[in-house]
């Protein structure tokens, strides 16, 4: 996909995305890769929406859209300027869901199924960007849809030797948005674990550009690492019992 025209930015987010139209003529929010947050940021948001889409939750289409730095030209916002500058080459672009708004649990029930899997799925991902004051879902056609994983695999930001991917990571479930909806851990654990083969994640992590990959490594390694994560983290679930005891503290 290349990005024809930028439209406007998105005030609300933290890394100033932009609302741009690409020439399939769709229209897509994009995140950019010169943003504050960082290449990883892009990353992060490729693992985990393409694996949360694959365990059936509802994510927007994520899509890689080239962008042409001489966009910025007719755009008068320096800081917007500067950002459409410094991304020359391969973005993150997402469908763009018309018409969408912030969902809040205490307005619309999400189900107690969804929380208690999106719970699951935040704390499997180290997602610390889905509390209740950012939920970080839209509501869109009265479905909820979930968005902005680029805080997720926090790990990857400070990654060497001595700092594996393969430790006890800690994920602090106390704010999370669906922990007042959710139900007890346990019901969805051995069915979400179980659909996350070796195989979806090799899938997944395939989707993201070498590029994105090469400052950390030879982008082969670094799927592996990735990889890693996600096998040891399923191996030592004690995770579930940690989010489900927060659970049960705060019913
Ligand atoms: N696919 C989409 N369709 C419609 N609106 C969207 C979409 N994605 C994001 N938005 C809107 O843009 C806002 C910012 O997006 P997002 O949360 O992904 O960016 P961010 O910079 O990571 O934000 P932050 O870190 O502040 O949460 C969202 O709160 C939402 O209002
Ligand atoms: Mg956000």
């Amino acid at each position: 996909m290349t990005a024809t025209r930028y439209v406007t930015p998105f005030r609300e987010g933290g890394s100033l995305p932009g609302l741009i139209e690409a020439d399939d003529l769709g229209m897509y929010v994009l995140k950019f890769r010169g943003a504050g947050q960082g290449v990883k940021a892009l990353v992060a948001e490729i693992i985990v929406g393409e694996l949360a889409r694959r365990l059936g939750f509802r994510v927007p289409e994520i899509v890689l859209v080239e962008l042409d730095p001489e966009l910025a030209r007719s755009e008068p916002d320096q800081e917007v300027q500067e950002l459409i500058r410094a991304s020359g080459g391969l973005n993150l672009g997402i469908d763009y869901l018309p018409g969408s708004f912030d969902f809040n649990p205490i307005v619309r029930d999400p189900g107690t199924e969804l929380a208690t899997k999106t719970l699951w799925l935040d704390a499997l991902t180290l997602n610390v960007d889905r509390s209740w004051r950012n939920p970080n879902m839209l509501l869109w056609h009265r479905e909820p849809w979930l968005i902005d994983h680029g805080a997720a695999l926090y790990f990857h930001h400070s990654w060497s030797p001595d700092r594996p991917a393969t430790k006890d990571f800690r994920f602090d479930a106390a704010d999370h948005t669906m922990l007042p909806n959710a139900a007890k851990l346990s019901e969805v654990d051995a069915e979400l674990a179980a659909a996350i083969t070796p195989e979806l994640i090799t899938e997944v992590l395939a989707l993201i550009p070498d590029e994105w990959l090469a400052p950390d490594g030879e982008p082969v390694e670094v799927r592996a690492r990735y990889a890693e994560f996600f096998a040891y983290r399923l191996a030592h679930r004690e995770w579930v019992e940690a989010v489900e005891a927060v659970r049960v503290a705060r019913v």
